[in-house]
């Protein structure tokens, strides 16, 4: 597939009988015609050099002195990213490139035609670039000649031709479903398109294609899979993307258990056919233990560094039991918080006070959030050294080193705040920090895990209501059913989310599949019947025509080849991304309509003051 390892044979087409990543030492006196762009360009005096790239690698053209005039000529005249079709012999070289797979032989041309000229590109097309983001975006396509880049697209292609195989071993069948269509609900604000023929009215992209793939169980379908564009109009970060690719699945007459095996392998095949890993089998974890002991539904669990909980006075879904404080009072800010978290970080009592100091100052930035940071160093003799040493004797502090089962040499970070979920959060940013300063978060190793159990609903302070977790199809769990009508913040959900080095790469559920159920879920999260109506009214008609029990999830194909990639950002692992405004740099979209089009579709347009 990648002709810097794998040796690819393509059949010879009008321009070319061999690629650029094909010929070896073996291949010495054969004459080859090879097509591609000019890499770069060395001149030595009588000899000259060419470095021709192709998808497929890179080969040395050679031009010696004894070469015609014209063919010198030509060659004189090539400059960088020309596109050129050379005919020579393969000949070993004098001084070998050990780094490439051509890199022992060269081809001394006799023939060269300049099929097109090419203008000085931007930035130089090597895998370490001179270009920086915002150019490369503008010229992608030059972008996407460099290897690196390359290599990312390839990488995709790869894992969607092995999800297909899986699947298809599995029965699933890969259907379409429609681009045009009314808004889905996942949560985030659609894109929407105006329609000529119903003015006034309009399509919403589909932000996954989660109510169609129910109907197609519906319809007897039985196994359905897609790798699908979904649209979300949310603000963009490194793992998310306005339209994204879903790996999106749906199975009938399945319980949680079958779903989670039946992609549990689909993982273990990948991670074998992609990378050579195999995957031990994937731990499970509640949502409820995610929180408590990580922060996150979504923990990178490629390290430890667990929360032990100091002081819980807030028990909530994910801590149901209070805990007493470690402290007696005399610290303010202890005394006064409801939750007191901490993490031990081995060997790092060493640290500088300006090492802590950066990390004070980490925690207290606006996206973090928190007040301040405590810490305790455990000498080499056992005794602690902590910055709250004036509030506390050396008995507390050795409980605290006790509770924490620390080391000599280890350091202990606390966070306090008056909100458990929110230092939580705060905590879990701390631990990825630490964990990250501290080497252990090494982007070739995977550690992927199944976070089960989800809670239905969760609060929503801008709406002011319940909102679904997940989505409003999703089922309770059967012995949580009850608690709909007295405690519905604590009903768990048949949900699970799998994740990977602290990213969730997948995600679904098991389905509500009767009308009745559906209509109850939909009160709870506050829809009057004829809103229920109005938005799914065609989802809960389906549902009294014979629904099958059923259940899925979708995976982020973007998502997944970033981390197979080691990459930071899913946006290098996609042809043509948007930056972080949304807007793709290179075609210039979004843009303005002609005045006659919008005209057309009715509309007019109101730019805020
Ligand atoms: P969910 O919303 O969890 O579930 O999405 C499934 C997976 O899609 C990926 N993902 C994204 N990737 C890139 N950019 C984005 N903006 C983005 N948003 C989501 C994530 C995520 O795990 N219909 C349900 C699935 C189901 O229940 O079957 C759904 O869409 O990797």
């Amino acid at each position: 597939m990648n002709g810097q390892e794998n040796q690819t044979i393509i059949i010879p087409t009008m321009y070319r009988t061999k690629t650029c990543g094909e010929l070896r030492l073996a291949n010495a006196g054969e004459r080859v015609t090879l097509a591609g762009w000019v890499q770069s360009i060395h001149n030595l005096g009588a000899l000259t050099f060419v470095d021709l790239r192709d998808r497929y690698g890179v080969t040395q053209l050679a031009f010696n002195e004894d070469a015609p005039e014209d063919l010198r000529q030509k060659a004189a005249r090539l400059g960088r990213e020309y596109v050129v079709q050379a005919t020579g012999r393969v000949i070993e070289r004098h001084s070998k490139n050990p780094n490439i797979p051509t890199g022992e032989i060269e081809i001394l041309v006799d023939r060269l035609d300049i099929l097109n000229e090419s203008l000085v590109p931007p930035f130089t097309i090597e895998e370490h670039t001179d270009g920086g983001d915002d150019l490369r975006m503008k010229y992608r396509y030059l972008d996407l000649r460099r290897a690196c880049v390359r290599r990312n697209l390839e990488l995709r292609h790869r894992l969607a031709i092995e999800v297909r195989r899986y699947l298809d071993g599995q029965d699933f069948l890969e259907i379409e479903t429609p681009v045009l269509v009314n808004s889905t609900p996942e949560g985030a604000r659609d894109f929407v398109v105006p329609s000529r023929m119903n003015k006034g009215q309009f399509y919403a992209l589909p932000q996954s294609p989660q109510t169609l793939k129910q109907l197609l169980m519906v319809a007897g379908m039985d196994r359905y899979f897609q790798i699908v564009k979904c649209f979300r109009d949310e603000d963009l970060r490194a793992d998310r993307q306005p339209e994204f690719t879903q790996i999106d699945c749906e199975m009938s007459f399945v319980g949680q258990e079958d779903v989670l095996r039946t992609f549990e392998g689909m993982m273990r095949h990948l991670f074998q056919a992609v990378k050579g890993i195999d995957l031990p089998e994937l731990p499970r974890m509640t949502w409820a233990d995610a929180m408590k002991y990580y922060g996150s539904d979504k923990p990178d669990t490629r390290f430890g560094m667990r929360f032990v909980e100091l002081k819980n006075h807030q028990p909530d879904n994910a801590s149901r039991q209070t805990v007493d404080s470690l402290f007696p009072a005399g610290f303010q800010v202890f005394d006064q918080a409801a939750y007191i978290g901490a993490i031990r970080c081995e060997g790092q009592a060493s640290c500088t006070r300006k090492q802590l100091d950066q990390l004070t100052d980490f925690v207290k930035r606006p996206q973090v959030g928190a007040r301040g940071l405590v810490y305790a160093r455990v000498q080499q003799d056992g005794t602690v050294r902590s910055s709250v040493d004036k509030f506390y004797g050396p008995d507390t502090l050795a409980q605290l080193r006790d509770r924490m089962q620390a080391r000599p040499g280890d350091l202990i970070l606390i966070l306090s705040g008056d909100d458990a979920m929110r230092t939580r959060r705060q905590l879990c940013e701390l631990r990825l920090e630490m964990g990250t300063r501290m080497g252990l978060r090494d982007k070739g190793r995977y550690s992927c895990l199944w976070v089960i159990d989800f809670p239905m609903y969760e609060w929503s302070d801008e709406e002011q209501r319940l909102m679904a977790m997940h989505h409003p199809f999703t089922s309770p769990k059967p012995e949580d059913i009850p608690l709909l009508d007295t405690d519905p913040a604590s009903v768990r959900a048949n949900a699970y989310d799998m994740v990977i080095n602290g990213v969730e790469v997948g995600g679904g559920s098991i389905r509500i599949h009767e009308a009745g159920l559906q209509q109850k879920i939909f009160e709870v999260l506050g829809f009057t019947p004829q809103q229920a109506r109005r938005k799914f009214g065609f989802l809960m008609d389906a549902f009294k025509y014979g629904a099958p029990p059923h259940g899925g999830l979708a995976f982020g194909l973007d998502r997944l080849v970033s981390l197979f990639a080691g990459l930071d950002s899913i946006r290098d692992c996609i042809a043509f991304p948007k930056n972080n405004s949304g807007r793709d740099v290179m075609l210039d979209a979004p843009g303005a309509l002609e005045p006659s089009q919008l005209d057309e579709l009715a509309i007019s347009v109101r730019l805020p003051q």
